[in-house]
């Protein structure tokens, strides 16, 4: 295997994820499904692994969502796509065929799909699905939609109503083809920004609280440590000592996207090639690929992402993350809220609380199991400590 940070890898060198494959299969039979997680933990890389090891009787549908940009292109995708599984054994060709006589059709790769007007999308996606009732050889079928907030997000900029009638229409769908039916949706970008910017303009609805909610973490410590094995094997760098392996997977917090980089950033260097590798080089490529200003390992995004994210209290939120980056080890969230308070004394105590909720869900910390918080993952502390030129005080200690 070759290093691939951020490519599309061959299903024999996706690395773990057995126990999530299984657990979302086993979800998957009774309901829909949200994966959760951070950007570039291999939340892609999962579906592709459950995909490719579905029952056979499982109509499995992935499909990169992110770049539509109506509510009839999806439709358009939804009908290409279920095509294949409907139309041997369902009417499903013949309605194709007749409503692309009665409205006139586009040529879309092998098939021609209706020029349905704007307004149809909801009639056209509830018959097309409806059809998935007429073939009895598939016992569910599974969309695998990602990127989906990244589509809603660009709905909404023109169309925040079409977004929110995307939304509850496929709740409807789920709701009434319950017993074949799943939909998994995930993204990049947190879905509950969407929901919470068209609640802002009028949504009231809760579009995704009949789906579970699932986590994709990152890889566990042996499978983490087992890819960069592997890739020093597979790429002739020679380890200085056994522990390397672990104790790089630790400092990377077992993200393989980071372990690919480091693999790439070792094989850059000839004298990797020569020399068998010890922590203290690692350590270098470490450092480069948190520092450098191109941004190699996309962590600047952490810092952009939050005038999206949190709009006018994006200063608050920015000076929490300063408190508890700052900070060596965890502290209470009192503490955090004291620290961070001191440049903005009016912000009530009630909205600190919420603010630091919303950053432990976008995952900026974790919560532990003695209340304290901290970063989730030591890479962005890193980062963040060294791109806002932070002065590292004692845990918890109030300043
Ligand atoms: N199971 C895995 N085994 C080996 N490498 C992996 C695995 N999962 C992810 N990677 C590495 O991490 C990179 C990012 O993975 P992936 O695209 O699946 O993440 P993502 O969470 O979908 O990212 P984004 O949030 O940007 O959509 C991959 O290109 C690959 O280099
Ligand atoms: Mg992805």
């Amino acid at each position: 295997m070759k290093p691939n940070p951020g490519g599309i890898l061959q299903l024999d060198d996706i690395v773990g994820r057995d126990t999530v494959v299984a657990y979302l299969q086993s979800a998957l039979d009774q309901q829909s499904i949200l994966i959760v997680a951070e950007r570039r933990t291999g939340k892609t890389h999962v579906l592709e692994k459950f995909k490719a090891t579905a029952p056979d009787n499982w109509a499995v549908i992935k499909r990169d969502i992110g770049g539509i940009r109506s509510a009839s292109e999806f439709v358009h995708y939804v009908m290409a796509d279920l095509y294949p599984h409907l139309e041997a054994k369902t009417n499903f060709r013949n309605w194709l065929q007749s409503t692309v006589e009665q409205l006139g059709g586009t040529q879309i790769g092998p098939l021609k799909l209706p020029n349905f007007a704007t307004k149809q999308w909801k009639q056209m996606l509830g018959d097309a699905i409806a059809h998935l009732d007429e073939n009895n050889a598939i016992e569910r079928v599974v969309f695998l939609w990602d990127e989906l907030p990244w589509m809603l997000e660009i709905i909404a900029k023109t169309n925040p109503q079409e977004a929110m009638e995307l939304l509850d229409t496929l709740r409807a769908l789920r709701q009434q083809h319950a017993n074949k039916l799943r939909m998994v949706f995930t993204g990049s970008l947190g879905l509950h920004h969407i929901v919470r910017r068209l609640k802002e303009q009028g949504y009231n609805n809760t579009p995704v609280n009949d789906m579970l909610s699932i986590e994709v973490e990152p890889l566990a410590l042996p499978d983490a440590a087992g890819l960069l094995e592997r890739l020093f094997i597979d790429n002739n760098l020679i380890a200085a000592t056994q522990d390397i392996f672990e104790e790089t997977a630790k400092s990377l917090d077992c993200i393989p996207f980071y372990i690919h980089h480091v693999v790439s950033a070792l094989l850059k260097n000839p004298a990797s090639l020569q020399q068998p590798i010890d922590m203290q080089t690692v350590s270098a490529v470490i450092e480069h690929g948190i520092h450098s200003s191109d941004n190699p390992w996309d962590v600047q995004h952490y810092e952009d992402r939050t005038s999206d994210y949190y709009g006018n209290q994006r200063a608050e939120c920015l000076a929490l993350l300063d408190a508890v980056a700052s900070c060596t080890g965890t502290l209470s969230i009192a503490d955090a809220i004291r620290r961070a308070k001191a440049a903005y004394p009016l912000i009530e105590q009630q909205q600190w609380i919420e603010l630091s909720r919303l950053l432990e869900r976008d995952h900026y910390f974790l919560r532990h199991a003695n209340g304290e918080i901290g970063f989730k993952f030591t890479v962005v502390k890193r980062w963040w400590v060294w791109h806002r030129s932070l002065a590292m005080g004692q845990t918890g200690a109030a300043v």
